[in-house]
């Protein structure tokens, strides 16, 4: 596969003399200028104070403004951006950098510098690089039929220039880390945007399969129908009735800290959704062959971890199905037996993922999980309750709901946690089965949550709901979510283990 990926690297020194195609600036809204932001300015015969005094340059948060051969510098282009009028959080640094990504790659630099002293204060190196190399891969991203690397823009290089010797090596363990995760969220978001007729089930086993060819360390299996059907797996194998596609559980296995217990992450790889006999309708349908994003980002986490070399125990199962009405297909009122023997009655065909995840969930307690984190495009009701910003959270543990917020904030990457009360669950009773696959029109995201939750009482589980987070609708695109949260969750884990 041809790889043009982003170079990245970090030095220690001035700006000034640094030769590059564009050096990235951040400038607050406020005089005075913070002292590295200063020593430009000087060098520019203060050139950035007057434009900031002048209103010329607001410095609001995220703002942009370049600026070409500027003199006194050895940079061709000068890209200010702005800071905003208080100190940056944590998240305004992520969202300036993301702008400043943005520009640069809106222009036809091949090289950028962005100096990062004013930025990194307090802030820990590793994970500023890791998450400004993260923004950058993802700001170059551009879907290209045919092409496995689409890119934006013409940048090939991005060196971040920081004061201190001593930072160079932490900025550029960051700065490796970040790229394999860039690098994940596009691949995932690549195999989102692919049409369904390409990217089907058959199409995602491959796409596992030469994942395991690049990186040797990870291990893939492939069960087909015939082998679901031993382990009897009746739900999952009642979606794929109405189509002539052949569904799988894919299961890929990395073993970087073979002694712990894996995390195993399960991903949703509806490859088009139609609703099947509860066919959908047709307004936005198109948008269902998004249905296998879960799939693509625990595919996108485990191309990171591996490529990072990174010391954890990973398990990721996929079931891949594509849910379609025929004369085949499974009806409302069927009742199906799931592989953990309780007994399904699907009342709507549409509640699909479900049904693939009830049997892979089940599934995944062979691998005697430390945790189970299930990753689906589940319910519409999602994206009205929580739109695009947050992905939904849902968890009977409370550590583990903790933890996976706390890593959705850091990296920008937001769940909200919704609850799974008894009383909702009762929604799921039904007359003729252990359990309906529906449970009415009110609180859809929560009772689809305590579907799964019957399946999981043996280990500790989270679910993430990304109907709303995993694609954007205009214009049209995967965004690679959640995966920043869950290799923020990662690392999170890898450092408490270190510390322990
Ligand atoms: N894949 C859909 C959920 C979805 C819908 C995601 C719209 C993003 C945008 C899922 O399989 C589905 O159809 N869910 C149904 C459940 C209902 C029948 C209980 C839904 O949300 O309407
Ligand atoms: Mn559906
Ligand atoms: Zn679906």
């Amino acid at each position: 596969m041809p790889d043009h990926a982003l170079e990245f690297s970090a030095r220690a020194g001035s700006v000034i003399p640094f030769k590059t195609d564009c050096l990235i600036v951040p400038v607050p809204g406020k005089l005075p200028l913070p002292a590295a932001a200063a020593a430009v300015d000087a060098a520019l015969g203060g050139q950035i104070s007057a434009l900031v005094t002048a209103g010329d340059f607001t410095g609001a948060l995220g703002a942009a403004l370049m600026l070409h051969q500027p003199a006194g510098l050895a940079a061709s282009r000068l890209l200010l951006i702005g800071t905003g009028k208080e100190p940056p959080m944590p998240r305004d640094v992520l969202n300036l950098i993301a702008a400043a990504a943005r520009a640069v790659l809106g222009t036809p630099a091949k090289s950028a510098a962005l100096l990062v002293t004013d930025l990194l204060g307090e802030r820990e190196p590793t994970t500023f690089a890791r998450q400004a190399a993260r923004l950058f891969c993802e700001a170059g991203y551009k879907y290209r039929p045919g092409d496995d690397n689409g890119k934006r823009g013409k940048l090939a290089r991005l060196t971040l220039v920081c004061e201190e010797r001593s930072q160079v090596r932490t900025l550029t363990r960051g700065l490796e880390l970040g790229a394999a995760i860039g690098k994940g969220i596009n691949s995932a978001r690549r195999l989102g945007d692919l049409p369904g007729n390409v990217c089907t089930p058959g199409y995602l086993a491959e796409q596992a399969r030469e994942l395991g060819k690049r990186h040797p360390g990870v291990s893939v299996r492939v069960l087909d129908e015939k082998q679901m059907a031993k382990l009897k797996m009746g739900a999952l194998l009642s979606v794929t009735a109405g189509t002539v596609q052949p569904a799988y559980l894919i299961a890929l296995e990395y073993r970087g800290a073979a002694a712990q217990a894996p995390v195993v992450l399960v991903g949703k790889g509806i490859t088009f959704d139609s609703g099947g006999i509860s066919l959908k309708p047709g307004a936005k349908m198109d948008e269902m062959k998004y249905d296998m994003c879960g799939a693509a980002s625990v595919l996108g986490v485990m191309e990171a971890v591996a490529a990072a070399a990174l010391p954890v125990h990973l398990v990721c199962l996929i079931p891949t199905v594509e849910n379609l009405p025929s004369g085949t297909a499974t009806k409302p009122g069927d009742v199906v037996t799931s592989m953990s023997g309780k007994t399904i009655e699907i009342l709507n065909t549409d509640a699909e993922g479900r049904l693939i995840l009830c049997d892979a969930l089940t599934y995944a307690a062979r691998y005697k999980p430390a945790v189970v984190i299930d990753i689906a495009t589940l319910t519409g009701a999602c994206v009205v309750a929580l739109g695009k910003q947050a992905s939904g959270l849902f968890s009977p543990n409370d550590t583990l709901a903790a933890e996976l917020l706390a890593a959705g904030e850091a990296s920008g990457d937001r769940a909200w946690r919704l609850p799974l009360w008894k009383e909702y669950d009762e929604q799921l009773k039904s007359n003729f089965a252990d359990i309906a696959n529906i449970g009415g029109p009110e609180a859809g995201s929560i009772t689809a949550g305590c579907f799964l939750a019957r399946f999981t009482r043996d280990y500790t589980w989270a679910h993430l709901d990304i109907a709303g987070t995993a694609w954007n609708s205009g214009p049209k695109g995967a965004t690679g979510r959640p995966i920043p949260l869950l290799m923020e969750y990662l690392l999170g884990r890898i450092d408490a283990a270190g510390n322990a």
